[in-house]
C-alpha cells in the first residue's frame, strides 16, 4: 500500500532498528518467492522487512504478522491504529533524545507498579524512543522482562520519522497482528500460503549467542521444533521459506530441502571484532519456478 505524502509516493520501511533484520538479503529472498500466494504469514516479525517490501511491490493480499514479544505487537497495534498519537508521544520524547538522564528514567517505566496501567500509546513511544536511543539499537530485557540495554552514542538519531510512520500504518491496514509461538502459524496456514521464518540465529559459537529477545531463550530444541513446524506446513502444500545462520546444526535439520549459502553483513554482535560478513542459510521448502540451485549451495558449507 502507499501512501501519498507531500506529493511524494511513499513505501513504508521498517520503522524499528531490530537484531537480525533483513533488509540486505531482501533482494535473495525476493527472487525464492512464488510469483503469487495465499495468505502471507511472518511468524518472527522483528521489523517486518519482508513484509514491507512485499506490501510496497503490492504482492500481499492478506497477512498475519506474529511474534512472542507482546511489546512488540502492542508497537505494530499502536502503529497501524493511532498514528498520529503515537507520532505527538514520540515528539515530546525526541525533544530529549540527547539526554541521559531522561532516557534512564523513561527506561525506569517498566520497573514501576503504574507500568501495566499506562496507555498502549505510551508504552509504545517508549519502545520507539528507547530503540532508536540505547546503544545499538539492542533489545534485551532482564528475567522479569525489563529493559537493560544502556543509553547509546548517537550525535542525532531520528526519534520520529512521522512520514514513515504514516506509511507504515496505511501498510498494517490489513494485517491481522498476534501475539504467538511461531507454531501457531500451524493453525492458520493453508495450501497456497506463503509461510517466512526468520527465528533468532543459532549461534555461529557459543560467545556469539544471540537469543535473548524474549524472556525466554531459543535454543537448539526450539529450532528442532521449527524445522518439524517446517516440514508440516510443506507437507500441507504451503510455500515455506526460512532464513538462518550457515550452521551444521540448520544444514541438519533441513536435509533434503534447497538450501543456498548467501553473504550478509551483520552490525549487531556483542563482540566488535566480530562484526563484518557472515554466512546465512535461505532454506526452501521447495524451488520457485524457473529457479535453479546455485553454486553457493549446500555443499560449498
Ligand atoms: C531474527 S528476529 C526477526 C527479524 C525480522 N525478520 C526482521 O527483519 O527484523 C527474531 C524474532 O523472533 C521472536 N521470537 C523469539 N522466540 C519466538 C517464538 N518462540 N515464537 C515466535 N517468535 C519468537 C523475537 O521476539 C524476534 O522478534
Amino acid at each position: 500500500m502507499r501512501v501519498v505524502a507531500e506529493g511524494h509516493d511513499l513505501m513504508a520501511r521498517p520503522f524499528i532498528k531490530w537484531a537480525g533484520g533483513k533488509t540486505q538479503l531482501l533482494p535473495e529472498l525476493l527472487r525464492r518467492l512464488p510469483a503469487a500466494f495465499g495468505r502471507y504469514h511472518e511468524p518472527f516479525i522483528g521489523s517486518a522487512a519482508l513484509f514491507f517490501q512485499l506490501q510496497a511491490q503490492g504482492r500481499l493480499r492478506d497477512a498475519v504478522l506474529s511474534d512472542t514479544n507482546p511489546e512488540l505487537i502492542e508497537l505494530y497495534t499502536v502503529v497501524r491504529d493511532a498514528p498520529e498519537e503515537l507520532i505527538a508521544a514520540l515528539q515530546e520524547h525526541a525533544a530529549h533524545c540527547l539526554d541521559r538522564e531522561y532516557y534512564y528514567a523513561v527506561r525506569s517505566w517498566d520497573r514501576q507498579p503504574s507500568w501495566r496501567q499506562r496507555a498502549a500509546v505510551e508504552r509504545a513511544a517508549r519502545m520507539m524512543f528507547l530503540n532508536k536511543t540505547c546503544f545499538n539499537g539492542l533489545h534485551r530485557v532482564n528475567r522479569r522482562g525489563q529493559f537493560n540495554v544502556p543509553f547509546g552514542r548517537y550525535a542525532k538519531p531520528t526519534v520520529c520519522d512521522g512520514a514513515n510512520l504514516r506509511a507504515a500504518s496505511a501498510a498494517l491496514q490489513d494485517a491481522e497482528l498476534l501475539v504467538d509461538d511461531f507454531a501457531g502459524v500451524v493453525g492458520r496456514a493453508a495450501a497456497g500460503d506463503l509461510v517466512y521464518f526468520d527465528p533468532p540465529y543459532v549461534p555461529s559459537s557459543t560467545t556469539a549467542s544471540f537469543t535473548a529477545y524474549t524472556k525466554h531463550a531459543f535454543g537448539a530444541e526450539q529450532h528442532e521444533r521449527l524445522a518439524q513446524v517446517f516440514r508440516r506446513l510443506t507437507e500441507r502444500g504451503c510455500t515455506v521459506v526460512l532464513s538462518n545462520s550457515a550452521t551444521p546444526l540448520v544444514q541438519e535439520l533441513y536435509a533434503g530441502f534447497p538450501m543456498t549459502r548467501v553473504v550478509a553483513r551483520r552490525a549487531i554482535n556483542r563482540e566488535a571484532t566480530k562484526r563484518g560478513t557472515v554466512h546465512e542459510l535461505i532454506v526452501q521448502s521447495q524451488l520457485a519456478q524457473g529457479h535453479a540451485l546455485e553454486h553457493t549451495e549446500v555443499s560449498q558449507l
